[in-house]
């Protein structure tokens, strides 16, 4: 890899043949379809990527992913992802989804013999999804005098590290937390300079990061959840990845916990162990209890 001159040498156009290849190889590692429209996405973020490295053509990175010591390659891959997937999100984002979660949780709190709850956020991005379930569960759990008999957690993944690192920190800005009621706003947030927020560690002590390929989702150690909400991820994957996964998450799902998907994100199908939530305005499956 030489950079010299780089910047002189415009990147040749991506080939259609190119192109497939690119689109086969990320389709396998990530699950994300790139489609024609999202061609010019691609080619900009991989010339991004290849300036930085100092390599000239699509080929010789190609390589770089596809033959390279595992050693140089499972980073790249992680810098490479980053920069490929849209990690837009927002607090409370739609929020049919989280009345939903809350009349879900509301009914498990009301069982003396519920000792935990457990919620995994997939996909989460940099924490604003994982950070509205945790604030939202702790006020329910205050308000149904459980606080003390009961042990609760939440799990964030997401492949993109600094996605991660990101919500790991929990600093948002003062634009961003507007999204939040203002009474939580007070409750679980402080401070930390001019226009910038950050939760307080009694709520980011509750959130568990961790870095996972969803395309790998049976090897993450979380079993039983009572609730995963997978929102706004399965979008760029086909139609026979997104059956896959889904799979793979009931798996991890407790007998009568609920999934919760973003809409449209899966359409005539359902997985036989899974019941839809009569509430048109959300995706949301509670799994049968046999
Ligand atoms: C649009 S954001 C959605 C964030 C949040 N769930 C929400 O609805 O606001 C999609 C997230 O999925 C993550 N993602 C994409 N492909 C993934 C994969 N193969 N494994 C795990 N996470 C992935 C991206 O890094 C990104 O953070």
């Amino acid at each position: 890899m030489t950079r010299d001159h780089w910047a002189l040498n415009s990147l040749r156009s991506m080939s259609d043949e190119e192109f497939f290849l690119w689109q086969a190889l990320i389709e396998s590692r990530v699950g994300m379809t790139v489609g024609e429209s999202r061609r010019s996405f691609l080619c900009t973020n991989l010339g991004v990527r290849m300036r930085e490295l100092g390599i000239h053509d699509y080929e010789s990175y190609y390589e770089v992913l596809v033959q390279g010591a595992p050693a140089l390659v499972e980073p790249e891959w992680a810098i490479l992802t980053d920069r490929l997937t849209v990690q837009e999100t927002s607090f409370f984002r739609h929020q049919p989804s989280f009345d939903c979660l809350g009349r879900h949780l509301n009914e498990c709190l009301m069982r003396p013999a519920i000792r935990q709850l457990n919620v995994w956020s997939v996909g989460c991005s940099t924490g604003e999804e994982p950070y509205s379930v945790a604030m939202l569960l702790q006020v329910l759990i205050e308000s149904s005098g459980r606080s003390k008999d009961l042990f609760w957690g939440v799990m964030a993944s997401d492949i993109s590290i600094p996605a991660l690192g990101k919500g790991r920190k929990g600093q948002y800005s003062e634009r961003r937390i507007q999204q939040i009621p203002e009474m939580w706003r007070q409750k679980f947030l402080e401070p930390v300079q001019a226009g910038l927020w950050q939760f307080k560690a009694s709520i980011r002590e509750k959130i568990c990061f961790a870095q996972l390929n969803i395309m790998e989702i049976e090897q993450a150690p979380y079993f039983d959840m009572d609730v995963i909400i997978c929102q706004n991820v399965l979008i760029y994957f086909k139609k026979f990845r997104k059956r896959d996964i889904v799979a793979r998450l009931v798996d991890k799902l407790k007998p009568g916990g609920l999934l919760i998907l973003g809409v449209n994100e899966l359409v005539d199908w359902q997985h036989p162990e899974l019941v839809r939530v009569a509430d048109p305005g959300v995706l949301a499956f509670s799994r049968k209890t046999k």
